[in-house]
């Protein structure tokens, strides 16, 4: 779904510690985009995701996803939003360590009326085998693919996903990335992906550059497979 970010700003603290930490950020990200947002460390990124996606509020400015403004929205309303149609992935993993891997994934569907077959979402990551084994069981690869199925059983319009790959070596990250290219390619789902890793961005349709809370650059790539990266670039 089509998401538009008009003159955002964000600012957290006030006297001596205040810090914006989005300075007027203005972006239109279509419908199907896989999106990049580098950026060095502090520059924002983790702000700009977490109030794309509803999970915390601004200062000024507009955010409206599928056409609706969720700038404005009531708290509950909000909530709502986020738990129909917004999928998250964080450089935690954050599964429940007393469930087995398909119940994990079974929560991400718990709350919308036809969410994913999560046998079938495991196997889509590759996962068939290991869907009675519990985290600690899991390699760290192997844990960002479950809770990328769990944020997947929701068929969410949207994918957030802050540094997925930022605890996994270069192997298992490009697994994990490939995965989030294909579910783009195969679904159309949007995916905003930010990293400070450059060269991941040449995976991305667009790719957004952040600096002191302001975006300095948003350039179209045209977008290699995950294999074919290296962490190194
Ligand atoms: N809850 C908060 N309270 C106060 N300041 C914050 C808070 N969250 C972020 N900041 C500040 O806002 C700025 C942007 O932080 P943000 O987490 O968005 O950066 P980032 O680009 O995600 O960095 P990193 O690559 O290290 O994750 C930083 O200067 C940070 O110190
Ligand atoms: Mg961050």
């Amino acid at each position: 779904m089509g998401i538009i970010l008009k003159n955002v700003t964000k600012t957290y603290g006030e006297g001596d510690v205040k810090t914006t930490a989005l300075d007027g950020v203005s972006i239109e990200i279509d419908d199907g985009a896989f999106v990049v947002v580098l950026g060095p460390s502090g520059s924002g990124k983790s702000t700009l995701l977490n109030v794309m996606s509803g999970l915390d509020t601004l200062d000024e400015g507009e955010i409206t996803i599928d056409g609706a403004r969720i700038d404005t929205m009531k708290d509950n309303a909000l909530t709502a939003f986020r738990r129909k149609h917004v999928g998250f992935v964080f450089q935690q993993y954050n599964l429940l360590h007393t469930l087995t891997a398909k119940e994990n994934v079974d929560i991400g569907g718990r709350l919308v009326d036809e969410p994913h077959d999560s046998e079938r979402l495991l196997d889509d990551v590759g996962l068939a085998k290991h869907k009675t084994k519990y985290p600690f069981q899991l390699s760290g690869g192997e844990q960002q693919r479950v809770s990328i199925a769990r944020a997947l059983a929701k068929r969410p319009k949207v994918l957030f996903c802050d540094e997925p790959t930022g605890a996994l070596d270069e192997e298992m990250g490009k697994a994990v990335l490939g995965i989030l290219q294909r579910l783009n390619e195969k679904h159309g789902t949007t995916v905003v992906l930010i990293t400070h890793n450059a060269a991941i961005a040449r995976l991305a349709h667009i790719i957004v550059r952040l600096n002191s809370g302001k975006v300095v650059s948003v350039k179209a790539n045209r977008p290699v497979s995950a294999e074919d990266i290296s962490w190194g670039e």
